[in-house]
């Protein structure tokens, strides 16, 4: 019984692991399955793979089958030659009768004793990296995921010369000063008194450690210098009101779909999927294409070149589209930290950030700080009654909140009201309907949350409150699954069809957000608000496919295809603004509060709050000139790899250069210039630092090799500190 149970499970994760990375190119990590498969939606999306592993287990059960007889006589003649090197009366005695011993002849007995040498020498010789994560077997690697950890750790910051006195600068006004030593580390005790300690004090419980921007060594501040010029002069030129602000969440958004466009690879890519082609078919595909993201051709004003498209001039839209953005993490829940609270989430697999209080305020806490304070002072004053008016902050999916806790994390960033899956399906839900209809297993498409958004926008306008509704689009998840009826079209061509095939799912699935965003911004024209509300797009992640790199998806997987979001800050009265930062998303909330100061759109209480916090900080504003490097030290970028503890992007503003690095002993190191290529086709890889280096040395030259090393070094140090900023404690310390 319990052998055939053992087998049971060494033949389905057999096949499990075969099928997974058939699917995805990746192998799976067993303690990242237990997790995810510990709640409903995780095991439909792990249960989604259910097809290839059906087949794959069929193969291998036939293939056993046939040839189990083999194997056996092969292992019996194997052991028993082992067996007769010793004692043959033992040997006899063990296996009875002697005529099987006929089957072993003097030849076969030297040929086994020698491949039992050769692989025992083998097993004991190998290099640690990555051979004895190969040769682990089933079902023993199944338990055993904890042990893997790299014992590499820097504590102390790797490149003091950038420290020194000279570099220190001293306060002024809002800015805090910077004056980092070796033995201070991004956090210390926090004692002086400050508004940002007082939204702590209204969220959350006491703690020891606090992110200090005057101590952290990689800080850059850009506050300093002048809003940019377009800007200055549409402010002075119009005021541009802030009431409300929509925080638009796009899944799996990346950047060359927001909108589409006809010089990007992926452009190449769907044309060379085609032969034969005369004008006129040339005509019919840009036609085609060019519907995929009419509605982000306009929020951007930036163009698709496929002729047809969307009138730029048109009026009554403007904003700040950004290139080079890049996501904090390619794990959505952990990109959201990201977002809401502007820092860097902890570089451990899963959502442990779920039962720890965020090391700084979140934007929700900031607004609910706001509330506070003009709820005790003097609400009479109503000389600029319009921002007096407290917030109410929103959340909407029409996805479960039920995956990895997302409703404790929601609740914990501060949001007052929030709506999920769980709350349309039920039958006596408002706008409850029989043939509601699921696009993928996480829920419903987005349109399924309209009328309880709209409901929300309404209320919260009636009640003469101010608006901050985030909203988290879906039906761009895997398996791009759309509303049945909905037309879907085929974008790439017959050559390679099935080759394509995801990814056509993927174009689908953002014709249809697109569309959606379209209808959401309608809402506010609706409600009325539409230029006075700041409208805020961004990628949680992006997303690769088989197009851009072996492996299809996010999870461990460094390619930067999964980093490369949209990042837009919409409001009409705004000046079309196309910028090109190598930034990242932790810049977005310093911005909206800088936006928020800028457009005089705080009461004079909450402006001084607003510059107060913006100076707390990690991130540069994205309304200033972005500083890429300052006295030496680069403004870093760092991304935290889906499942979040085994991999860290690595890079900077200041140079082109991206590394991999593994934090634990399975996965590669890995290198890319993308100004040589911009889409990663050729990653120097290795399992050592050193010989990762060695090859950048070569193909890159000095320099390169030099950033390597210390982005390994500083990197590093980055993840211990994140680990002290959330009170966290490897389990096996
Ligand atoms: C192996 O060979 C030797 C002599 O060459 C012989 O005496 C012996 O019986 C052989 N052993 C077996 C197991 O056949
Ligand atoms: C924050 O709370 C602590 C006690 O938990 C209190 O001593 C301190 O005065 C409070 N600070 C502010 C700014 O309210
Ligand atoms: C893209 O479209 C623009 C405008 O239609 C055109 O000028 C440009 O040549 C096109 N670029 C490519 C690569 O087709
Ligand atoms: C774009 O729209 C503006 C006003 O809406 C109009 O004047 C202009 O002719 C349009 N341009 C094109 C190319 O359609
Ligand atoms: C503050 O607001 C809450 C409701 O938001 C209300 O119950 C309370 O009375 C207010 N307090 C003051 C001092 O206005
Ligand atoms: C109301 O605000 C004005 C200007 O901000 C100020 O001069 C006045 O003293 C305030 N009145 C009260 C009652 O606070
Ligand atoms: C606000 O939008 C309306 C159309 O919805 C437009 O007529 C009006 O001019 C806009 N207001 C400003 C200040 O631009
Ligand atoms: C951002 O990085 C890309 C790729 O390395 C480079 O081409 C571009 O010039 C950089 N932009 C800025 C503003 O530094």
């Amino acid at each position: 019984m319990l052998t055939f149970t053992l087998r049971c499970i060494d033949l389905l994760a057999t096949s499990s692991q075969i099928s997974f990375y058939s699917q995805t190119g990746s192998e799976i990590r067993w303690d990242a399955a237990r997790s995810v498969g510990a709640s409903r939606q995780g095991m439909k999306l792990i249960l989604s793979g259910l097809v290839p592993m059906a087949a794959t287990t069929t193969v291998i059960t036939v293939a056993s089958w046939l040839s189990a007889q083999g194997i056996w006589n092969l292992m019996t003649r194997w052991l028993c030659s082992l067996a007769n090197i010793g004692d043959t009366k033992t040997y006899t005695m063990l296996t009875g009768p002697s005529d099987l011993r006929s089957l072993v002849s003097n030849r076969s007995r030297l040929w086994t004793l020698v491949g039992t040498g050769i692989t025992i020498g083998l097993w004991l010789i190998r290099p640690s990296i990555p051979y004895n994560h190969m040769t682990g077997a089933l079902p023993f690697t199944m338990l055993g995921e904890q042990s893997r950890a790299r014992r590499m750790t820097i504590e102390t910051f790797p490149l003091p010369e950038l420290l020194a006195e000279e570099y220190w600068e001293p306060a002024n006004g809002h800015y805090k000063g910077w004056a980092p030593t070796l033995d201070d580390s991004a956090c210390s005790r926090e004692t002086k008194t400050n508004p940002i300690l007082e939204v702590r004090n209204k969220t959350v419980e006491p703690r020891h450690y606090f992110y200090n921007p005057v101590h952290d060594p990689m800080r850059i501040s850009n506050l300093d210098l002048e809003p940019l010029g377009p800007l200055q002069e549409a402010l002075k030129d119009h005021p541009i009101p802030i009431n409300h602000i929509v925080f638009v969440f796009l899944e799996s958004g990346r950047k060359d779909l927001f909108p589409l466009k006809n010089d990007s690879h992926l452009y190449t890519q769907i044309r060379e999927s085609y032969e034969l082609f005369g004008e006129e078919d040339e005509a019919d595909l840009h036609d085609k294409l060019s519907q995929i993201t009419p509605v982000a051709e306009m929020l951007t004003g930036e163009q698709s070149g496929f002729g047809s498209s969307v009138n730029s001039t048109n009026s009554g839209l403007g904003g700040l589209s950004f290139d080079g953005i890049l996501s904090g993490s390619t794990l959505s829940a952990k990109s959201r930290l990201v977002n809401y609270c502007g820092l860097g989430p902890l570089p451990v697999d899963f959502m442990h950030e779920n039962d720890i209080i965020p090391y700084q305020p979140c934007l929700m806490h900031i607004m609910d700080l706001f509330n506070q304070r003009k709820n005790s002072s003097s609400s009479g004053n109503s000389t600029n009654g319009h921002l007096e008016r407290e917030w109410e902050t929103i959340y909407a999916q029409s996805v479960t909140g039920e995956f990895q806790a997302q409703t404790r994390l929601m609740d914990l960033l501060g949001f007052k009201q929030t709506l999920y899956s769980e709350d349309i399906d039920v039958e006596d839900a408002k706008y409850f309907h029989e043939d509601m209809e699921k696009t993928n297993y996480f829920g419903y498409a987005e349109t399924e949350a309209r009328p309880y958004i709209k409901d929300m926008i309404d209320e919260t306008l009636r009640q003469n409150k101010r608006l901050l509704l985030s909203h988290f689009t879906s039906t761009t998840h895997h398996p791009w699954g759309t509303p049945e009826g909905w037309n879907r079209d085929q974008y790439f061509g017959d050559l390679h069809k099935s080759q394509h095939e995801l990814m056509d799912d993927f174009l689908n699935a953002n014709r249809f957000v697109d569309a959606w965003l379209g209808e959401l911004m309608g809402m506010l024209d609706e409600a009325g608000i539409a230029n006075e509300t700041l409208t805020v797009f961004v990628g949680d992640h992006g997303q690769a496919f088989g197009e851009d790199c072996p492996v299809t998806g996010t999870y461990h997987n460094p390619h930067v295809s999964n980093f490369r979001v949209p990042l837009v800050f919409h409001h009409p009265l705004l000046p079309r603004m196309h910028l090109n930062v190598n930034g990242s998303a932790v810049s977005i909330l310093p911005t909206i509060l800088d936006l928020l100061v800028n457009t005089n759109s705080l009461n004079a209480d909450d402006t001084e709050i607003a510059l107060d916090l913006m100076n707390e900080y990690e991130g540069q504003s994205l309304i200033r000139p972005y500083r890429t490097s300052h006295n030496g030290r680069e403004a870093w970028n760092m991304g935290v790899i889906n499942a979040g503890g085994s991999m860290l992007s690595v890079g900077s503003a200041a140079v082109p250069w991206r590394l991999n690095l593994p934090l634990n002993n399975d996965f590669e190191y890995r290198f890319t210039d993308l100004n040589k290529d911009p889409y990663e086709l050729e990653p120097v890889t290795g399992w050592t630092m050193g010989s990762l280096a060695a090859e950048v040395h070569f193909k890159h030259g000095p320099e390169a090799f030099d950033w390597a090393q210390k982005a390994e070094k500083v990197g590093l140090w980055w993840v211990a500190e994140r680990k002290k900023l959330w009170h966290y404690r490897d389990p096996d310390e």
